[in-house]
């Protein structure tokens, strides 16, 4: 694994193995695919501003997320489908969150089960993605199997009542290869929906979300379950504010890797408007979307996030190298993020404050 030292080199290594089908289904963002572009791109548009000589005697990347202590601000983000990156999937990812300290959160969507993952790592921080389903009980159920496996935190997708509209997939007429299951619907939820319908094409999926959900239902979400509910894919600062006010406790500024609708803004763009929003109230703040560097993380830290996610990074060490890779993805982070805040001159996550970013456009006037 020393031969990837960027978590771009295990993105590349990645792309030039994965079959056309799951590469197109991981890569892919919403239309033309700008919001993709642009949550990368307005990273580079902050510029870190180091403090010199401040002393430094030892560091601490480590971080509380929602009680939980985790050895960097990272986690892994959901993802659909990880079997189709390697034939571990969701095992092996989970493995190397749980080897790494920080936390795996699960998606819905998986092709391996709650139960599998959580005997795959029974002492990783496990987080579950939840899609609120028109089938009530369906919804309720996946949710007392997660509580019941140990998952710590339900994060509730609330940008989706339909999935975006997706190029390469709609021209693929993607579906998951015939050897892999949408394991989470299997038993007796099968019996239920996988019989009257092909669950393998995201579409089908698309027919079973509650396209009538309002805030409301984060009550009738706190009346089944006593985990903390983390609100992901809020954009707005007025939705924050919704999203704590019934209830939740913390919230994922996400545009669904830029997976659902495009222009929508970047991720990092969006962070401040949130985090000035609920600044006051007892809310945790987080992001994911464009996250590739230990820069990266650094300015989302100083732009008020608690930690960051990744999805697709974690995608491209599964492919290179299964648990392996996605341990090398996580190390290459936490080295990216140790020099960045040794040579910033803040060595703990809490001297990393707002005037340590700037916008670009404030030094653009030579
Ligand atoms: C996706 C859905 C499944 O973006 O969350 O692929």
């Amino acid at each position: 694994m020393e031969k990837y030292i960027r978590v771009k080199d295990l993105e590349d290594a990645a792309l030039a193995i994965l079959p056309k089908n799951a590469r197109d289904y991981y890569t892919s963002g919403a239309t033309e695919e700008y919001t993709l572009a642009e949550n990368k791109r307005a990273f580079q548009r902050l510029r870190i501003r180091p403090k010199c000589l401040v002393g430094l005697t030892s560091y601490n990347l480590s971080t509380i997320v929602l009680g939980e202590k985790v050895s960097m601000p990272v986690g892994i983000s959901p993802t659909a489908m990880q079997r189709m990156a390697h034939p571990d999937g969701e095992t092996a990812n989970v493995r190397a969150a749980q080897a790494n300290g920080v936390i795996y959160t699960l998606s819905t969507i998986a092709t391996s089960s709650i139960e599998e993952v959580a005997e795959a790592a029974p002492n990783a921080i496990k987080w579950f993605q939840l899609y609120i389903f028109n089938d009530r009980d369906l919804t309720r159920s996946l949710l007392a199997r997660a509580e019941k496996a140990g998952f710590k935190a339900i994060v509730l997708t609330v940008d989706t009542p339909l999935f975006g509209l997706r190029t390469a997939d709609i021209r693929n007429k993607f579906t998951l290869p015939k050897h892999l299951k949408l394991a989470n619907f299997e038993g007796q939820i099968a019996t239920k929906v996988n019989s009257t319908n092909d669950f393998s094409a995201l579409n089908n999926v698309d027919h079973y979300l509650d396209k009538s959900l309002t805030w409301n239902e984060i009550k009738w979400l706190k009346s089944i379950t006593k985990l903390p509910i983390v609100a992901k894919g809020i954009l707005r600062g007025d939705d924050a504010v919704r999203a704590v006010e019934a209830g939740c406790d913390g919230i994922l500024v996400s545009n669904h890797g830029a997976r659902q609708l495009d222009g929508v803004p970047s991720t990092i763009e969006a962070l401040p408007e949130i985090v000035e929003a609920v600044k006051n109230y007892n809310v945790e703040v987080y992001l994911d979307g464009g996250v590739s560097t230990g820069t990266d993380i650094y300015k989302a830290l100083a732009l008020g996030a608690r930690m960051v996610f990744v999805g697709r990074p974690a995608l491209w060490g599964l492919t290179v190298g299964g648990e392996a890779g996605v341990d090398r993805m996580l190390n290459i982070l936490r080295k990216e993020l140790k020099h960045t805040v040794l040579i910033a001159g803040t060595p703990s996550v809490t001297d990393i404050t707002k005037e340590m970013v700037r916008h670009e456009s404030t030094y653009s006037r030579l």
